[in-house]
């Protein structure tokens, strides 16, 4: 069990001068002038074109063409099934130091000379600014890929007791089947994540990423193949959600699903899944990262700039397209004013815009839905008599999806964008009596679903143990005088509870264990 020592993959500066940064605007400037590319399906190790294209546009230059993806259907979603179950047998014989290997390799490979390539291809393909991108695709993934491999030799070596004359032991076998990966646009360490870590635990993997996220999809499946990942092991099918989960749900040897996405159909799925429970070979592990409407409460006590930059920070970077943003604040009326002339004179200083200028911290939403759905929340608001608009409010879709960093006042706590997850860049604050904390911790228990993350700023002891005590339940993160984004892999295991998720955090070994079926052998000397 000798593998290197994870340690955090260090997040570059990318200040203006330094080499990394000029790497990455010419890389950016090479894929964004080229000529449109073909993004294929992989399967067996084949790339797999069809007649049906999508085309592949910057969300914040909709008219710019990037490519096209091949869109398959239910033969697709077959083959790619028979190609896994095909490459299972050697797949899951081959020593864990192999597969150990190849994702070591693979961490190497995007943190060296892919790197430059991963992040302008999550710029252009999700619209991020490169210290997001190099947050999410880059730093995020290479951790996920080396403390993955720690938290896996950790798991085979847990053995159980043995008397003398016998000795037990644990196989930990990858599950019977496939696992089939279903992925959201806005994390791409999330999309390559969620079918590395069962394959990583010997399974092999039927991937389905978000149709927004193709473009750097490709990159994902490019580094595996220079890892040498064997063929079949994981297959990417670019098919409508629906057409994918048809076949995939109705087949006998459906083993597990990891997805992560919206509440609604991760609970749409498992109802699918239950209903045709009977039809597979063995009770499917039911794996999921779903939506959050995640909050920060700041006690009397608490410094009113520190909440501004937390709340300026957390509900705004990555657009609010992060599972994890703020969205829902409750500030006391003693800092409120102090907090709201933090915020707003943190709000001015971002400016909107393509990703291709560093400077612009906002970019634009992922898509027309996007768009559309967080666009008519901000109407909605307008007409409202209990709550106002502080600041943004604007938006415009001419040439990309751009929608101002907004921030709502109401005076209702269960106001409707209190309580509904929305997936942008609207940050809702209620100002409460300083000395209803506890009342005020009880409501912010109360009004939500999910529970995925949350914040309280404090510096009151009594304070900060009260609300860790009654918001128990509440956020599967939890963060103490800190924003309530940004976790890391290796020190903040990630996932949510409620209607945010199974809380089977990512990048632990809580999540590896839900891919692995142990066989016990007692063997009697
Ligand atoms: P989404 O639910 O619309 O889509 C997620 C994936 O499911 C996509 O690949 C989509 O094509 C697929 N899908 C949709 N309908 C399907 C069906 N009927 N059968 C099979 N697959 C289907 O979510 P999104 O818009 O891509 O991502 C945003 C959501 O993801 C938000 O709710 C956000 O909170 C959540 N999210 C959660 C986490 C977390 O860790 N908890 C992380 C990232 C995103
Ligand atoms: N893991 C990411 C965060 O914590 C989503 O912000």
């Amino acid at each position: 069990f000798n593998v290197p020592v994870a340690k955090n993959e260090p997040v570059k500066s990318y200040a203006p001068g330094s080499p990394e940064r000029e790497e990455l605007l010419a890389v950016y400037n090479e894929m964004y002038n080229q000529e449109p590319i073909h993004v294929p399906m992989y399967i067996g190790g084949e790339e797999i074109s069809t007649d049906n294209k999508k085309k592949l546009s910057p969300p914040h230059e909709h008219a710019k063409v990037l490519g096209h993806a091949s869109i398959g259907d239910a033969s697709h979603v077959e083959m790619a099934i028979d190609a896994a179950m095909k490459a299972r047998e050697a797949w899951a014989n081959l020593p864990w130091e192999e597969r150990a290997a190849i994702f070591l390799k693979a961490a190497d490979l995007l943190a060296g000379p892919f790197r430059a390539k991963m992040n302008a291809a999550t710029m252009l393909a999700q619209s991020k600014n490169v210290f997001q991108t190099e947050i999410d695709a880059v730093c995020e993934l290479v951790d996920f890929f080396r403390f993955n491999v720690q938290y896996m030799t950790q798991i085979y070596r847990e053995q159980p007791e043995s008397l003398p004359g016998t000795w037990n032991r644990l196989e930990y076998r990858p599950l019977e089947g496939f696992v089939f990966a279903i992925t959201p646009f806005n994390f791409t360490s999330i999309a390559a994540n969620l079918s590395a870590a069962p394959a990583m635990m010997g399974n092999v993997v039927v991937w389905k990423p978000a149709e927004s996220q193709i473009y750097s999809a490709k990159v994902i499946m490019d580094i595996f193949k220079a890892a040498g990942l064997p063929d079949g092991v994981i297959n990417m099918v670019t098919t409508r959600g629906s057409v994918a989960g048809e076949v995939v749900f109705n087949h006998r040897d459906f083993g597990g699903l990891h997805f992560t996405g919206s509440t609604s159909v991760f609970q749409s799925l498992w109802k699918t899944i239950g209903s045709n429970v009977h039809k597979y070979r063995s009770y499917p592990r039911i794996v999921g990262e779903t939506g959050g409407k995640d909050f920060v409460v700041a006690h009397k006590s608490s410094n009113a700039k520190e909440v501004a930059t937390a709340l300026s920070r957390g509900a705004f970077e990555f657009q609010g397209q992060k599972c994890s943003a703020a969205s829902r604040a409750y500030i006391p009326n003693n800092i409120w004013g102090d907090v709201k002339e933090y915020l707003l004179a943190d709000l001015k200083s971002f400016k909107m815009g393509a990703p291709s200028d560093t400077s612009n911290f906002i970019n634009a939403v992922i898509d027309e839905k996007a768009f559309d759905s967080i666009s008519s929340y901000i109407d909605y608001v307008k007409d409202q008599p209990d709550a106002e608009i502080i600041a943004g409010g604007n938006y415009d879709k001419s040439k990309g999806y751009f929608i101002e960093p907004t921030v709502i006042l109401t005076s209702n706590p269960k106001f409707r964008t209190m309580c509904e997850e929305i997936f942008g860049p609207v940050l809702t604050i209620y100002v409460y009596e300083a000395d209803q904390f506890e009342e005020t911790l009880r409501l912010v228990d109360g009004t939500s679903d999910y529970a995925l993350t949350g914040a309280i700023f404090s510096n009151d002891r009594y304070a900060t143990n009260l609300a860790v005590k009654l918001l128990e339940n509440s956020a599967g993160n939890f963060y103490i005088n800190d924003k309530p984004t940004g976790a890391v892999v290796g020190q903040q295991p990630f996932g949510g509870a409620r209607g945010s998720g199974t809380n089977d955090k990512a990048g632990a070994s809580l999540n590896l264990l839900r891919w692995v079926s142990a066989r016990t052998i007692k063997e009697t000397f």
